[in-house]
């Protein structure tokens, strides 16, 4: 398939840039920073704000993997993350649905449900966390999530195009992730409090990557928003004495005796089959 994606320089993107070039797509990569593109692929450099960018560089295109953003709220600094993220998103879905795409992949984010960035102590009111969770947040890049997915909606029910966006954990390599959990095991006082402001949860970019390209090749329809995490924490402890610690109020609904994920991932799993395959090594911990 022709496919653009954007963000194609970041953490994420390089991943996913690599993956639908592996899977044999022929790849436009664009983004506002300038880096390596794997061989073969043309890199487009602008800003996504720019509407009439956006639509140069989508048409023609068949599906678009969307990952870029400002990916935290960076405070101070909210405005410039809400414009950011929201006004590219719109133009972004705007001209996907304009070249009549078949699909857009997107980037939504967990810190949708809250707990991640807010500014004052905000536990799930249940776990699993799954879609159906109120969205409880109280900062600009949640918010800004939020907006991408009512966007995401409306452009769906103006065009053919399908819109599946991913409330992704923190994703990162491999590498990172063993660290991030060696670091939990340390029960360092900086990273602990953050590590349960995310859940515990994550995923490996690889898993990331390998589920958007299974999904601009689906037949999926109209504006979807999954969870999609590891099934299970970064952490050494159970999760049910993590949660007694960090979330005490969250009601639970589920055995948590062991490492199991706080983040329910069934929607995804059960429409689309694909389970994460890349998790932490335990015994490297
Ligand atoms: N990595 C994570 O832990 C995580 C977790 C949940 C969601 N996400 C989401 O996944 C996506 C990718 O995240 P990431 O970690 O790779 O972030 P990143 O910051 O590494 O990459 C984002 C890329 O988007 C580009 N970009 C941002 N605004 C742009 C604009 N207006 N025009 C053109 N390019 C622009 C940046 O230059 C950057 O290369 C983001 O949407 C983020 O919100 C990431």
């Amino acid at each position: 398939m022709r496919v653009v994606i954007t963000g194609a320089i970041g953490l994420l993107g390089r991943v996913a840039t690599q993956c639908l070039v592996d899977s044999g797509h022929e790849v436009l990569a664009v983004d506002r920073a300038v880096g390596p593109v794997p061989q073969g692929v043309e890199l487009r450099v602008g800003d996504l704000e720019d509407l009439s960018f956006v639509q140069e560089t989508i048409n023609g295109a068949e599906a678009v993997v969307h990952l870029a953003a400002i990916p935290n709220p960076l405070p101070g600094k909210e405005y410039g993350v809400f414009r950011n993220n929201v006004l590219s998103s719109f133009a972004v879905f705007n001209a996907a649905a304009e070249a009549e795409c078949k699909i857009v992949a997107y980037a939504s984010s967990l810190s949708i449900y809250g707990t991640a960035w807010s500014p004052e102590w905000t536990s799930p009111q249940y776990v699993p966390v799954d879609e159906g969770h109120p969205l409880v947040y109280s900062e600009s890049y949640a918010l800004s999530k939020e907006v991408a997915e009512l966007t995401a909606l409306d452009w769906s029910r103006r065009s053919n195009t399908t819109f599946v966006g991913f409330r992704f954990p923190y994703t990162n390599s491999a590498e990172d992730l063993l660290n991030c959990a060696r670091l939990l095991k340390t029960e360092d006082p900086v990273f602990n409090p953050r590590a349960a402001k995310i859940l515990w949860a994550y995923l490996d970019s690889r898993d990331a990557a390998i589920a958007l390209e299974l999904t601009i090749r689906s037949d999926l329809k109209g504006s979807k928003a999954y969870n999609f995490a590891a099934p299970e924490t970064m952490a050494s402890r159970s999760t049910e004495s993590l949660l007694a610690q960090y979330h005490s109020h969250s009601i639970l609904k589920g055995d948590f005796s062991g490492f199991q994920s706080p983040v329910s991932s069934d929607l995804w799993l059960n429409e689309m089959k694909y389970h994460p395959q890349f998790l932490i090594d335990r015994t490297m911990i």
